[in-house]
């Protein structure tokens, strides 16, 4: 049936109807990661908030009406062009910028948001991405998974008793840059976790 209704469409429809889906499928936020980031962002300072990496801009619905200035990184054109369009609909004064995380110069926020991001980064990456967060933002909002970096025990055949603790790691980072995790929240069925950390 629906090679049926495609069969009528030109190439450009298609790629219209597709593209919607392509929005639509990544605009979903899950409702624990929403309640997460809603809760904790209106306990600190948002005037100005990064969202790195900001994909389509899949968060940007979470975000308070009070944020005044957005900004949004992603190595994506595509996803930036969807963020851009995102935030214009949604009106917020925002900046989508296209560059590569850890090493793009981030401007300073009161709070940077990094979602979904940190099981696609081995251990050392995570670890300068941190420390450039550290230094641009106040409070920063980060989930992660709590197996996040283990693969680089395994490959470097550290004895299994050594797998590598994420939150622990991500404590280490952020008090040799004189901040620490002041909120923790886990999800009830996977290893999921937010941290919220603040610069002392
Ligand atoms: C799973 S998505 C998460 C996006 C967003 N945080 C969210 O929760 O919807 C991961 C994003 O990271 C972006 N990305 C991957 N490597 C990157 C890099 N080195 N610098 C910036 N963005 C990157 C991808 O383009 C993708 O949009």
């Amino acid at each position: 049936m629906v090679l049926d209704m495609l069969a009528g469409w030109s190439a450009a429809r298609i790629n219209q109807f597709l593209e919607r889906r392509r929005e639509t499928a990544f605009q979903k936020v899950d409702r624990w990661e929403r309640r997460v980031i809603e809760g904790w962002i209106h306990t600190i300072p948002h005037r100005a908030v990064l969202d790195a990496p900001c994909g389509n801009g899949r968060l940007f619905n979470s975000f308070p009406h009070t944020v005044e200035h957005l900004i949004g990184v992603d190595a994506d054109f595509g996803f930036c062009a969807q963020a851009r369009r995102l935030a214009e609909t949604l009106g917020l004064e925002s900046e989508i910028i296209c560059g590569l995380l850890p090493d793009l110069g981030l401007p300073t926020v009161d709070v940077a948001v990094c979602v979904r991001f940190w099981c696609h980064l081995p251990g050392w990456v995570a670890d300068r991405l941190l420390a450039r967060l550290l230094m641009c933002a106040t409070s920063i909002i980060l989930q992660f998974n709590e197996d996040d970096g283990t693969d680089e025990a395994v490959a470097l055949s550290v004895s299994p008793d050594c797998r590598l603790d994420t939150t622990r790691r991500i404590a280490e980072v952020a008090s040799s840059m004189n901040a620490e995790i002041v909120r923790v929240a886990r999800h009830q069925s996977s290893t999921s976790r937010f941290v919220l950390l603040r610069k002392g």
